[in-house]
């Protein structure tokens, strides 16, 4: 029997979850805990991957697809496979190459990333450095004057839709941020120290590149107060003075009243992301003009026991799907889960985490990996199941888990 012997196995991760443990061992416990925690008990977090586990895919035998067609279209845009990219602040604490890496990977696996509000690169820099027009996430936050200085500079910078956040009108309980010192400023001790240390490559990369942060709120010109009576509360310690610091860049009162205007100022298309129930995806459709919305408990990161997207897909899909696009994220790791959310009505889906996992591991091609391991996962599936596109995906492919 012939076989290759060596020191480490060259091959790159097979999985989702052989990227997220190889992105475990390259991160301090810092980064780690903002990029993999979530809110209170992880109770949603835990539920969004579990809610795909009540389905089984139906199996046609002897159909002669030997190829089936991936290609759907998200926000205007032909994508070679129903899945891009959702936005994630602060990528540049996993990879320094951040929303540069993410966005030319996306574009070379055929499809698109969200450029978030918070993210370690400018809408300018990474307009720059790509072929193709991405999209903006917009956090909402108090002052109106940055928030349209923003929108207006997407636009300029040829960024085609827009997804308003709108499940961060506080910040959910992180716990593990704040016991891992992720305050802000950061609390080190010695020993959170010696943890970074015990990872010079991120550390060395993280002093000489310096995008760490959001770069759009490092901007000297926008620099806010604090909302005036918006703090969470009194500033007595870490944690306390963290919220303080972030109620600068959301809106607790967040309202229809904000997107109303939002809707006025955006020219292109618009979609309301962190929507789980029917009649608020209703409303942001027919009184408020969005061309679709993002069923996402925002990767169980803010409402600690929100319901997991897949079980509010149906009703929303039911209610908005014949006149809006409906797109899902939350808890994806395999080719099966986007095509469960297609047949439960989704017009296609968005991934965080698992990106970030390719990126922290290995930068873009970290990010290409991972595109291509669900590229070849969806196929195989479509093929096993005897299905031709991810167009013909409907009830009628699931059946429910035993
Ligand atoms: C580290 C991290 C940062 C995120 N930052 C943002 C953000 O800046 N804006 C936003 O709308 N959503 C943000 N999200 C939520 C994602 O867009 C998405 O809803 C979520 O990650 C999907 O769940 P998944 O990680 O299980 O795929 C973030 C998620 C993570 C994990």
């Amino acid at each position: 029997m012939a076989f290759k012997l060596r020191w480490k196995d060259p091959s790159p991760p097979v999985s989702v979850e052989a990227w997220r443990q190889l992105a475990r061992r390259k991160l301090p416990d810092l980064p780690w805990a903002y990029l993999d925690g979530g809110a209170d008990d992880l109770v949603a977090m835990e539920a969004n991957m579990a809610g795909f586990r009540r389905w089984n895919l139906r199996q046609r035998s002897l159909t002669g697809i030997a190829k089936p067609d991936l290609s759907a279209t998200m926000a205007g845009v032909t994508l070679e496979m129903p899945l891009a990219l959702a936005p994630t602040g602060a990528a540049g604490l996993s990879h320094w190459t951040a929303e540069i890496a993410t966005s030319r990977a996306a574009e070379a696996s055929g499809t698109r990333m969200v450029h978030s509000t918070a993210a370690s690169y400018s809408l300018e820099e990474v307009a720059e450095a790509t072929e193709e027009n991405h999209w903006f996430q917009l956090y909402p936050f108090y002052h109106r004057g940055k928030v349209a200085e923003l929108l207006d500079r997407a636009q300029a910078a040829g960024f085609t839709a827009l997804f308003v956040t709108v499940d961060v009108p506080v910040v959910g309980n992180r716990e593990g941020e704040r016991t891992s010192g992720m305050t802000q400023p950061w609390t080190m001790t010695p020993r959170r120290a010696l943890n970074i240390l015990s990872h010079p490559t991120w550390l060395w990369n993280a002093m000489r590149h310096k995008r760490l942060a959001a770069a759009h709120y490092l901007e000297p010109s926008a620099a806010l107060p604090p909302r005036p009576g918006g703090q969470l509360m009194g500033a007595a310690d870490d944690a306390a003075r963290s919220a303080e610091a972030q109620s600068r860049y959301m809106q607790a009162d967040l309202h229809w009243d904000d997107l109303a205007w939002m809707r006025d100022r955006w020219k292109g298309k618009l979609y309301v992301k962190g929507v789980l129930d029917a009649d608020d995806a209703a409303k942001s459709v027919d009184e408020f003009g969005a061309e679709g919305v993002v069923v996402s408990n925002h990767g169980g990161r803010q409402l600690g026991n929100a319901v997991a997207p897949i079980d509010a897909l149906p009703a929303i899909s039911e209610r908005v799907g014949n006149r809006a696009e409906v797109f899902l994220d939350c808890g994806i790791r395999r080719g099966t889960d986007v095509i469960t959310s297609m047949c439960l009505g989704a017009d296609g889906v968005f991934i965080g985490r698992p990106y970030l996992y390719g990126l922290a591991a290995s930068g873009e091609e970290g990010v290409k990996s991972v595109l291509e391991i669900f590229r070849a996962e969806i196929e195989r599936a479509l093929i096993l199941m005897g299905c031709p596109s991810v167009d013909a995906l409907d009830r009628s492919w699931l059946l429910p888990a035993g």
